[in-house]
C-alpha cells in the first residue's frame, strides 16, 4: 500500500549515545555491540499502520561527533519530529541535551515539531546508571518534550517511541 502520510524524523545527540543502534533496532530488529561512528548523514524508511492509516517515517541518522557534524540546517528545519538521545550511563551526554536543543531552535525548527527526549541504554540501569529517570523527566518537561527510556540492545520501548511519534504527528 502506498502511504497515506509521510513524516520526516531526525535523530540527534552526542556520539556514542546509540542513535545508529536505535535506528537499526527499529528498522532491522538487530543490534551490534561494536558499531562504527557515523560520518555521513543518511536515512531509512519504515512504515507503521496506525488505526488503518499507513504512515511512512523517513528517519535520519546524524553524526554525533563534532568533526563530522556538518548538519545542513534544512535537516532540522523540515523535520516533523526530533528524537534527541542521551546515554543514561554518561553524564556528559545528558549535559549536552541543552546545547542540542539550542542548536535545533537556532535552525528554526517548525514550532509544531514533536520532540522526544530519550534516555537510552536502559538495559544498563541497575549497574551503570548515572542519570536518574526523574532527572530525565524533569529536563523533558522543562523543554516541552516527551520522555522515554529505551534500550537499543533489548529493544525496550524502541517501537513505542516511533509509535508515539507517528500517532502524535498524525493527529496534527
Ligand atoms: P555516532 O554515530 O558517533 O554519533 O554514535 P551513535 O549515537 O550512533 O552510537 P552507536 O549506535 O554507534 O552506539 C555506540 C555504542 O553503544 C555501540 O557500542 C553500541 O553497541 C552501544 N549501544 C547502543 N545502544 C545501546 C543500548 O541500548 N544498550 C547498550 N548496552 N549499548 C548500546
Ligand atoms: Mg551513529
Amino acid at each position: 500500500r502506498t502511504p497515506d502520510r509521510c513524516f520526516k524524523i531526525v535523530l540527534c545527540g552526542d556520539s556514542g549515545v546509540g542513535k545508529s543502534s536505535f535506528l537499526e533496532r527499529f528498522c532491522q530488529n538487530t543490534f551490534n555491540e561494536k558499531t562504527q561512528v557515523t560520518i555521513e548523514i543518511g536515512f531509512q524508511m519504515k512504515s507503521l499502520v496506525i488505526d488503518s492509516t499507513v504512515i511512512s517515517l523517513q528517519i535520519w541518522d546524524t553524526a554525533g561527533q563534532e568533526r563530522f557534524r556538518s548538519l545542513p540546517h534544512s535537516y532540522f528545519r523540515k523535520a516533523d519530529g526530533v528524537v534527541l538521545l542521551y546515554d543514561i550511563t554518561c553524564e556528559k551526554s545528558f549535559q549536552s541535551v541543552t546545547s542540542w536543543l539550542v542548536n535545533i531552535q537556532e535552525v528554526d525548527i517548525d514550532q509544531s515539531a514533536v520532540i522526544i527526549l530519550i534516555g537510552n541504554k536502559e538495559d544498563l540501569a541497575t549497574t551503570q546508571r548515572v542519570i536518574s529517570t526523574e532527572c530525565g523527566k524533569r529536563l523533558a518537561e522543562d523543554c516541552g518534550a516527551f520522555f522515554i527510556e529505551t534500550s537499543a540492545k533489548t529493544g525496550h520501548n524502541i517501537f513505542e517511541t516511533f509509535d508515539y511519534m507517528a500517532r502524535t504527528l498524525q493527529t496534527r
